[in-house]
């Protein structure tokens, strides 16, 4: 299901809010990810420390092109090596996607309406899928390697 109008309008409306406190959010968002759900820590063991940056810079991309994705696919294809390298699997990702709705509403506060958390709901989890296919399918080609 493609993404409506209005979630891509919302997102895009978010995009100097993100310019602005992206770091902020995606710092909680790790702090959220580890206290809630610990198992997934071990992951980011070999992290560069400026991960919360990297995700931010990344979400910010992601923002300014949901309507235009093939301008994604090489950041697709980046981020889905670097999930397979570290063994990231399709039931990590609405643990990461609490923890950054979760880390919007702690650092925007009211800010944070439910208009757009239910547009980066979306936004998040259709973004998710393309990754789960495409290491899906890089899982699947080393195994049979
Ligand atoms: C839509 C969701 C996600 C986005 C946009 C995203 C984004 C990124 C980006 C941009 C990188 C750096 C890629 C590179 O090295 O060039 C990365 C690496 C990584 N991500 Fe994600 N990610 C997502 C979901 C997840 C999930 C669900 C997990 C697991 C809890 C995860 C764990 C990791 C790990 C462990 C790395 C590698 C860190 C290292 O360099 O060792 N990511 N991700």
């Amino acid at each position: 299901m493609p993404l409506s109008q209005q979630t891509i309008d919302t997102v895009k409306a978010t995009i100097p809010v993100l310019q602005e406190h992206g770091l902020a959010i995606t710092s909680r968002m790790y702090d959220v990810l580890f206290e809630k759900y610990p198992q997934t820590r071990a992951l980011f063991s070999g992290a560069p420390e400026d991960q919360p940056k990297i995700l931010a810079a990344a979400v910010a991309a992601y923002a300014g092109n949901i309507d235009n994705l093939d301008a994604l696919k090489d950041a697709v294809e980046r981020m889905a090596a670097a999930h397979v390298r570290t063994n990231v699997k399709s039931e990590h990702y609405p643990m990461v996607g609490d923890a950054i709705l979760t880390a919007m509403q702690d650092v925007l506060g009211d800010a944070a309406t439910p208009e757009i958390l239910e547009a980066w709901k979306e936004a998040y989890f259709f973004l998710a899928d393309v990754l789960i296919k495409r290491e899906e399918e890089l899982y699947a080609s080393s195994e049979a390697d």
